[in-house]
């Protein structure tokens, strides 16, 4: 079927979900399937054989300076060792090895700027700045094993960083532009950063905010960090501190390159910090040789990649592990051309996304159903006017993707000529776990299908451990995989607890809950922890209830996530004030102050509810469960254990009237 974008109504584009709503399985549509580079259905099923001979076959399509010695080394499990004895660099990998074959003027990144500004980046540019990047990190002191910070917006710039940093050995720390300097002090002080990368100022919807006074403010105190290395991008003044800071194009100019450093395969590459179920955040480490095997085969085989031929666009941020892994990794790994996009989806307009799959001849299309449900609510008007043909296959990432969300993308966006990949996976697991092959699987939108070959994840009953053949339970990977995390940083205890306690130090705990039916698609329900998924943004309760109660006038707070039409889940918060506060809009503008400034905008709860008490046991614990009730609007159920029942009919009376 061809498609006629122009064409699209939001009538006709009802009616043709009404038609396929109930639809279970979409095949492959003919026309992908006869071109799909995986075809080999048997594929999994030779991988499940021999999953570490499978793994050991995919690394070799790397370049590595010395093979490695045992593939997999169980013995200090959970601890686990991909590759040993091997040794390998990624930026030689990601950089060198496809230079050296030839394909130096191949783009790697169209950029696009905010305000429609357009730069191509080459393998051979960004080889050429990311080797003398490389030399100004070491002239700045940074050495193997030393933490690097880089808090950058979506500028080419945070790719070289990156990579400069596996060049020579250093461990990349990112931390999401939209995080506060806060935040960013917080994981700098943790991971005891030696250098932080960051920019002048950041541009959000046409507007400049300054960055470098922020980190300035935040981060003077932190006697780790030895240098500031500042790029310039949104042209404003800011005040240089001599001795610590540079430029980032200065300090560039005046390196020399460096060659690649031959790393140690499970050499630490990265950590990346993310939301737990306490307040403080879990530094999840990975490391080299398996991280890149597992990414660059994922990236290869969910997205059927033609590394000649494609255009992916991933609109994450880099700052989250899907940017880690499919803007920046796998992408490069794989030689690819990809589209980096600086601004928000509806900035200057609500069609950019489309203007730029159209412009550049997008071919895959990576985003999250959140993005998706706001392209919906924006109206099919923004993507008409684009011309989509080029696209080949959508994927999806972040959170479960309802069926409706999943048929509009599929319908809407490609033209029902695109399989749509709903992928599942986490930054502990580093690449993609569960998705469809697209060239040979069925999709059943809302699951996120098999897993891929090499993986295995089975789903366990909650009370006694056992594996549930079909049904809901918790879900679990029982073997270990090349891209696993493989501590928590400078947190080994906290590791083995999150993780490997639950069914013991051969199945990784994965914190979900998911279903699978009788074909053996998983479809995954949501967090089993405090963790809360906002637009695909992992945050931890305890973290927003600390910067809550961080005002002086809050008493306590809890918080709780209520299913959100648009992103998924929302944030929201019950406060009580201290005696004599006043629980007015004021407050919970201040509260939300506190937040943004601690953590970030991002976590800014959807409601603040003030409230006399909390319902609590008779032991003092909060019930959550109640208060999820009530900002669902459910009945609440048993509330004898509580010390005070009448404190919950009155919090549920309080919320349905301002709701
Ligand atoms: C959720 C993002 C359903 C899940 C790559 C997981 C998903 C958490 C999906 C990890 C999906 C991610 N379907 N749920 N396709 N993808 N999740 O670490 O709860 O930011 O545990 O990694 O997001 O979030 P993280």
């Amino acid at each position: 079927m061809t498609q006629n974008v122009r064409e699209l109504t939001e009538e006709g584009v009802e009616a043709r979900l009404a038609e396929v709503l109930g639809q279970e399985r979409f095949a492959p549509p003919v026309t992908f399937a006869d071109d799909a580079e995986i075809t080999d259905p048997g594929i999994r099923a030779r991988a499940a054989a021999d999953p570490v001979g499978y793994w050991e076959g995919e690394a070799r399509k790397l370049r590595w300076s010395t093979p490695w010695t045992t593939a997999l080394n169980d013995a200090e499990a959970p601890f686990y060792r991909w590759f040993e004895g091997g040794r390998i660099n990624i930026s030689d990998n990601c950089l060198d090895r496809h230079v050296e074959a030839g394909l130096g003027d191949r783009v790697a990144y169209h950029w696009h700027g905010e305000e429609g500004e357009e730069r191509d980046v080459t393998y051979a540019e960004l080889l050429d700045r990311t080797a003398r990047f490389a030399g100004a990190l070491r002239a700045l002191g940074v050495r193997e094993g030393d933490v690097v910070g880089i808090y950058l917006p979506m500028i080419p710039e945070v790719v070289v960083a990156m990579l400069a940093c596996t060049r020579i050995g250093a461990i990349h720390n990112v931390v999401f532009g939209g995080f506060s300097a806060g935040s960013v002090a917080e994981r700098m002080e943790i991971s005891d950063a030696k250098v932080l990368v960051t920019v002048d100022g950041s541009r959000r919807k046409g507007r400049t905010m300054p960055v470098k006074p922020e980190v300035d403010s935040h981060m003077g105190h932190l006697a780790g960090l030895e240098k500031v290395v500042v790029v310039r991008h949104a042209g404003i003044d800011v005040d240089m501190t001599d001795g610590r800071d540079v430029w980032f194009d200065e300090a560039l100019d005046a390196a020399d390159p460096v060659d690649p450093v031959p790393m140690d395969a499970e050499a630490p590459l990265f950590i990346l910090y993310s939301s737990g179920s306490t307040a403080k955040p879990k530094g999840i480490q990975h490391t080299t040789g398996g991280y890149l095997t597992a990414i660059t085969t994922t990236h290869r085989q969910a997205f059927d990649l033609k590394p000649d031929e494609d255009v992916f666009f991933c609109t994450a941020d880099v700052g989250w592990v899907t940017g880690h892994s499919y803007i920046v990794y796998g992408p490069l790994a794989n030689a690819t051309t990809s589209v980096m996009y600086e601004g928000a989806p509806d900035y200057p307009h609500k069609g950019i996304w489309w203007e730029l799959v159209e412009r550049r001849k997008v071919t895959k299309l990576y985003t999250a159903p959140t993005a998706i449900r706001a392209c919906m609510k924006w109206g099919v008007e923004h993507v008409a006017p684009h011309d989509l043909s080029s696209l080949k296959l959508l994927g999806s990432v972040g959170e479960p993707i309802n069926p409706k969300a999943w048929l509009w993308y599929w319908h809407v966006i490609g033209g029902e000529r695109c399989p749509v990949i709903d992928t599942w996976w986490q930054t502990e697991t580093g690449a993609i776990v569960v998705t469809s092959l697209p060239g040979i699987d069925d999709a059943k939108p809302g699951s996120a299908g098999h897993p891929l070959p090499g993986f295995e994840v089975d789903v366990r009953d909650a009370e006694t451990g056992d594996v549930v053949p079909e049904g809901e339970g918790l879900l679990a990977i029982p073997r270990p995989w090349p891209s696993m995390l493989r501590t928590l940083y400078g947190d080994p205890d906290r590791y083995v607890s999150t993780y490997w306690e639950r069914f013991g130090k051969e199945t990784y705990f994965v914190g979900d809950s998911a279903r699978v039916d009788a074909d053996g698609y998983v479809w995954v329900i949501g967090r089993v922890d405090d963790v809360i998924n906002v637009s695909g943004h992992r945050l931890s309760t305890a973290e927003v209830e600390s910067a809550i109660v961080a005002h002086p006038q809050v008493a306590e707070a809890a918080v709780v996530a209520r299913a959100d039409d648009l992103t998924g889940q929302a944030i929201i918060a019950y406060v009580t004030v201290q005696q004599g506060g006043d629980p007015c809009d004021a407050l919970a503008d201040e509260i939300n102050g506190e937040i943004a400034e601690r953590i970030g905008k991002l976590a800014r709860p959807k409601r603040i509810v003030f409230t006399q008490d909390l319902p609590k046991t008779r032991s003092g614990k909060i019930m959550r469960r109640l208060l999820r009730d009530i900002a669902e609007d459910r009945d609440l159920g048993d509330t004898t254990t509580l010390a005070d029942p009448g404190v919950v009919a009155t919090l549920q009376e309080q919320y349905r009237a301002g709701a």
